[in-house]
């Protein structure tokens, strides 16, 4: 067996291994090793995605089993589904000992890693507040992207060093708001998927195919993100920032055919959306008659 490599922590780490075969697994260590941070080896539980993995991010990248890592590489970035964390922690627990390790997950804080930390090894989180589909996509994503950082010492430090190799954005996040920061990225990223799957079968209520949808409505959607993001206080129009229960009325018996998913995500969006009105100056008044609309029951409901 190979030995381990000497940490020196005041330089940048020469390499590391990586627990997990998925998308981040595949595109962070694909990245980190072009710009000089070696992966020395992927593992996972099926042989041949580890080396499908291993293949993905470069040559020379040996395909591991999880004690088998633990015992090749002092540094490991830990890349598996949520709730396996603590397990595969574990099982590396057995053999690491004053390693370093990280997970790149956006719910959990370093407790999760337990088992390693309680051994010696310095563990903390860098969660990437990005989107990544495809290895492919993390690719192109990740650099420039910014990344959270959960926990202190060896790891976090690490991490920073990660973060700035990829020339990324960081956030300190104290573990124990990691649930409340991962809500945020989930409203910002998943919900944002399922607003436009909805406002896409609502075009289709009224005749317009998917495709043609999605085409029409990305304009709008563009420019209605860019004012949210630049010019927050005057970026809400629309019928509940003007007070036009009229309209209000006619969408939601628009809506009452569709499944009620739709009708209720549309509610329940006014009622914040009566909020974000409220700071663009609609009148109180107004707010309390838009708020009476949108908490009417459902026709036929
Ligand atoms: N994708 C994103 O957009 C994104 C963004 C930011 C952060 N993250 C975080 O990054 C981490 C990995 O996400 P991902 O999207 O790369 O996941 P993924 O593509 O679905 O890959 C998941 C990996 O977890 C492993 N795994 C699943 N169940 C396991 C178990 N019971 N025991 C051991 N290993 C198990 C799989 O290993 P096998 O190969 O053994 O099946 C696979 O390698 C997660 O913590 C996620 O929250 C993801």
């Amino acid at each position: 067996m190979a030995s381990k490599s000497t940490r020196r922590f005041n330089h940048p780490i020469p390499e590391f291994g990586i627990a997990g075969a998925g998308r981040v697994a595949r595109s962070l260590g694909k990245l980190l090793n072009d710009r000089g941070q070696r992966v020395v080896a992927v593992a996972s539980r099926n042989p041949s995605r580890a080396g499908d993995a291993a293949a993905f991010i470069g040559s020379g990248v040996q395909a591991l089993t999880y004690p088998e890592l633990a015992s090749r590489v002092e540094s490991i970035l830990i890349a598996v589904s949520d709730d396996s964390i603590a397990d595969v922690a574990a099982i590396l627990a057995l053999d690491l000992r004053e390693g370093t390790v990280l997970h790149t997950s956006g719910i959990h804080g370093t407790e999760v890693l337990a088992p390693l930390t309680e051994k010696g090894n310095s563990g903390a989180g860098l969660h990437p507040l990005q989107t990544i589909a495809t290895p492919e996509q993390g690719l192109e994503k990740l650099p420039g992207s910014t990344f959270s950082i959960a926990g202190s010492g060896r790891a976090a430090q690490w991490a920073e060093q990660i973060v700035n190799l990829l020339e990324g954005e960081m956030l300190s996040i104290a573990s124990d708001r990691k649930p409340t920061y991962h809500a945020a990225a989930v409203m910002a990223s998943n919900y944002v998927v399922s607003l436009i799957d909805a406002a896409v079968q609502v075009m289709g209520a009224a005749g317009v195919e998917p495709e043609v949808a999605r085409r029409a409505l990305a304009p709008l959607i563009g420019a209605s993100v860019e004012n949210a993001l630049e010019q927050p206080a005057k970026a809400l129009t629309g019928p509940i920032q003007r007070g036009d229960l009229q309209t209000l009325e006619l969408h939601l018996q628009g809506l009452a055919s569709l499944p009620s998913s739709i009708d209720q995500l549309y509610r329940s969006l006014g009622m914040h959306t009566i909020q974000v009105a409220l700071h663009q100056g609609l009148e109180s008044a107004e707010a309390g008659q838009v708020e009476h609309l949108l908490r009417k029951a459902k026709r036929g409901g």
